[in-house]
């Protein structure tokens, strides 16, 4: 499923949004320096938001689809699994990975994040959580729990608790991996306005759609856009960018 993105590589740079500016600045001021290594860059969603804000950003993305794309867009990618990436010898001031690091092992990437850091860099690890109005968040887990009843309804609760498991997930990972300092969440809320068409097309960019029978895809999409219809053809979805990040202590791992 992690490398299911690169079936529409296209459609997911096109449809994914992007992190805001002052995520981005936040994480650039809290670094030592401009290198950056992105985890799980993908497209180069979140690389070329760092290379605008001045950083020298290499991606690392097992997904050759991804990467190439993200290649054409003038960001430099090694085409590997973090977790078995060969870093050779090179040190970034900080390692960001944007709705990326729930595939990577979290106990073994935060090792290898503070492997690849020098001491004081950053390691910041972010998810965009999403959240439409109450009743169209509820007429959505309607439509999932009648086209996909096999597969959890995140619609049916606060999205943002399933990106806050991820968050603890990834401090855990942080405070074993004994090479930080206390890993800290930060957070910022920004809307987006979203036609029917908009909201659709990214719908199947979410993990593991891809892979859904085409014809319950299309129910799925089908409902959806139902629903949107309903309250008017367009909509606003509340995001809040949750971030969980620590600095890397100056100590050498054994
Ligand atoms: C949801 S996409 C995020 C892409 C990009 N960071 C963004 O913000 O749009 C997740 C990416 O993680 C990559 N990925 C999956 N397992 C990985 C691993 N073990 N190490 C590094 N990247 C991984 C996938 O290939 C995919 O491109």
């Amino acid at each position: 499923m992690a490398e299911s993105f690169g079936a529409d590589a296209e459609r997911y740079d096109r449809a994914r949004p992007g992190y805001p500016a002052a995520l981005v600045e936040r994480i650039a001021a809290a670094s030592p320096g401009p290198s950056v290594l992105d985890v799980g860059c993908g497209t180069g969603i979140a690389a070329r938001q760092f290379q605008a804000a001045g950083c020298r950003v290499l991606g690392v993305d097992p997904d050759v689809r991804m990467a190439d794309l993200a290649r054409q867009s003038g960001v430099e990618v090694e085409v590997a699994a973090f977790e078995t990436w060969d870093p050779a010898g090179r040190a970034f001031d900080a390692v960001i990975a944007g709705q990326a690091w729930h595939w990577v092992d979290p106990v073994a990437g935060a090792a290898k994040a503070a492997q690849v850091l020098r001491p004081g860099g950053r390691l910041a690890v972010f998810w965009n959580a999403f959240q439409p109005p109450l009743s169209l968040g509820e007429a959505f887990a309607g439509v999932y729990r009648q086209v996909m009843p096999d597969l959890p309804n995140v619609w049916a609760g606060p999205i943002l608790d399933a990106y806050l498991m991820m968050c603890g997930k990834a401090a855990d990972g942080i405070r074993q991996a004994g090479a930080f300092g206390g890993p800290e969440q930060w957070r910022f809320g920004w809307d987006r306005l979203y036609t029917r068409g908009e909201w659709l097309e990214q719908v199947p960019t979410f993990g593991g759609y891809i892979q859904l029978p085409p014809a319950r895809l299309e129910d799925l999409l089908a409902g959806i856009g139902t629903a949107i219809d309903a309250v008017g053809g367009s909509f606003t979805m509340h995001y809040t960018t949750v971030a969980v990040t620590a600095a890397r202590l100056g100590l050498r791992l054994p």
